[in-house]
């Protein structure tokens, strides 16, 4: 048997077809044709490391728009521009980010423009090759609770799920409201796998893609994104 023989976890593992997951409720997917076309790019083996990570910062700065589409809102007062009080808005939600390390990173700076208040936290987790089993190694996030109103999640790709649901879980030791994963390519079981952990969670996506291949990756998906992103790939 060869070492590839070898990975392949996905093998013999029934998924759930993609038009009934699309379908439930707590799923998002954002999408426009400008997002479509940026996704070709993305997707594209000969995209370069730098456009990749400049493409698919715009995508990831559309889908935490709408993830964001109905954070609460509050007044308050600043001076204009001849020094007047006028009435403006106000987040009145604690809004914090929890990036999964590495390919998460890729959010640090579309969620530090359009949330320019809000903490940014990591939380380090590695997906075993050979079991896809999702090991977090690290975290830096607030051991107090009520540390956030809403908690949004940040991993380009949702694939099994297993990362996503490992953040979940250290997320929900410290934190009772409301959690959204925000990812920019989904597999179906993915999906299904977050919506199953936590009865509240939302995702939001740019793309729900077709399945995972025998070694776990999303199929047409775009290949390891913390590769591409880091310049780490191997051919
Ligand atoms: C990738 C990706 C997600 C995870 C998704 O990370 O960034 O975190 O896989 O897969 P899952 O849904 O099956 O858990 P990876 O473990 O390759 O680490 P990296 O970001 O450091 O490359
Ligand atoms: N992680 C990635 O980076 N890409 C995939 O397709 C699956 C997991």
């Amino acid at each position: 048997m060869t070492k590839d023989e070898t990975l392949a976890p996905m093998r013999g593992r029934v998924q759930p077809d993609r038009a009934t997951v699309a379908s439930l409720a707590r799923l998002n997917i954002v999408e426009n044709p400008l997002s479509l076309a940026l996704l070709a790019r993305v997707r594209d083996q000969r995209t370069n490391i730098f456009e990749f990570g400049a493409l698919s910062t715009h995508l990831a700065s559309l889908v935490l728009w709408d993830t964001c589409g109905d954070v609460a809102l509050a007044e308050t007062k600043v001076p204009n521009f001849a020094g007047e009080p006028i009435t403006v808005q106000q987040l009145a939600e604690r809004v914090a980010g929890v990036a999964i390390l590495r390919a998460g990173l890729l959010f640090a700076t579309p969620f530090r423009g359009i949330l320019p208040d809000a903490p940014l936290r990591q939380i380090g987790v590695r997906r075993e090759e050979r079991s896809l089993r999702a090991i977090v190694y690290g975290d830096n996030l607030p051991s107090e609770p009520d540390w956030a109103d809403r908690v949004l999640i940040l991993d380009p790709m949702l694939a099994t799920g297993g990362s996503a649901v490992a953040a979940l879980k250290h997320i929900r030791r410290s934190h009772a409201g409301v959690v959204a994963v925000v990812s920019l390519i989904a597999a179906p079981v993915g999906v299904e796998t977050v919506l199953n952990a936590d009865p509240d969670v939302r995702i939001f996506t740019a793309a729900l893609d077709d399945r995972l291949n025998d070694r776990g990756y999303i199929e047409p998906g775009l290949g390891d994104a913390g590769d591409r992103l880091f310049g780490t790939l191997h051919v």
